[in-house]
């Protein structure tokens, strides 16, 4: 999506800065991590900017020039009607959108600098640098506790120590090591719906991923462990950037720095989340936020 080759050697380079590019000689390793568990990793999280972003499932045009901006280090709700693209949305933040058949997207979409649909950037790269949590917690049926978290950490090439010291920090700062530190070997599906929300968001955070995606990540949990998810995001978000779809106007105004509205595949508004409630600028928005429609 660049135009000439100075560009597109420039995105490149920023490219392989990020670990993002084709080439595995200049893709950056996962950072190996200190030893104690209640390190934080130092990796940057990442501004996300998207630019003029078209997504169309065939003839259905899902998401009409979006442009709108992602702040490191802070959690941003995208509300918003059923069927209105938040969802499309996200998954074509990380590349997930093309996997389904007949859609494609337009547009850009940059991390920092570099447009993740740059044909130089590795999508790979993409993906693990721009971790994913699901509606449904969705642990790999067949693997352990420990296994579910170790899985991506493993093919980083970790020694068994550090995959050791790996896990067990992932599991704290999802907050669910002391609830599994005697049970590591256990299938991961027996945990509860919460306790499995979690161990997918350790899952996710264990590759130390910069921007963290989450598409209602609590809307199968009861309150109890929706209260949990939300605690842990403002420690996520001291790592990275945080992208959450909700449908529950509460937690936006509880977790969010800032809010996105969308409508019919449109950003209507975006804004600091308590101005969004307060006072919109726009009327649609004012009319969903105080459940007139939606
Ligand atoms: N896999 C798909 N194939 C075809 N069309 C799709 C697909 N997923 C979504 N769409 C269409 O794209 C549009 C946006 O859907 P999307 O799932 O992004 O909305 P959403 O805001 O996430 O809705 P919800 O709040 O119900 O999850 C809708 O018209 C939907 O029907
Ligand atoms: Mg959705």
């Amino acid at each position: 999506m660049t135009g000439d080759g100075f560009a597109a050697s420039q995105t490149a380079a920023a490219a392989g800065e990020h670990g993002l590019s084709r080439s595995p000689q200049t893709r950056r390793p996962l950072v190996a991590q200190a030893p104690s568990a209640s390190a934080r990793p130092t990796k940057a999280a990442r501004r996300v900017r998207l630019e003029g972003l078209d997504a169309y499932y065939g003839d259905n045009h899902a998401l009409r020039g979006l442009d709108l901006e992602f702040e490191p280090n802070k959690v941003t709700a995208i509300i918003g009607p059923s069927g209105c693209g938040k969802s499309t949305m996200i998954r074509c933040i990380n590349r997930m959108h093309e996997e389904i058949p007949g859609a494609r997207a337009e547009g850009k979409v940059c991390l920092d600098q570099v447009d993740v649909y740059d044909p130089s950037v590795n999508v790979v790269a993409v993906r693990r640098a721009i971790g994913m949590v699901f509606q449904k917690p969705n642990p790999f049926p067949t693997m352990s506790i420990f296994d579910n978290v170790a899985s991506g950490i493993r093919l980083s090439g970790a020694s068994r120590a550090d995959l050791r010291d790996r896990v067990e920090r992932a599991l704290r700062g999802a907050g669910l090591w002391d609830e599994v530190k005697d049970r590591l070997a256990e299938p991961g599906i027996g945990l509860s719906g919460g306790q499995q929300q979690r161990l997918c968001i350790a899952r996710t955070m264990a590759v130390d991923p910069e921007v963290l995606l989450m598409d209602e990540p609590c809307s199968a949990l009861d309150p109890i462990a929706t209260l949990k998810v939300e605690e842990l995001l403002a420690d996520l978000k001291q790592r990275v950037t945080v992208v959450l779809v909700t449908h529950n106007m509460q937690q936006a105004a509880r977790v969010a720095d800032s809010t996105a509205f969308l409508l019919d595949g449109e950003l209507v508004e975006v804004g600091a989340t308590d101005e969004m409630f307060t006072q919109p600028k726009d009327s649609r928005t004012e009319d969903y936020v105080t459940g007139k429609f939606g």
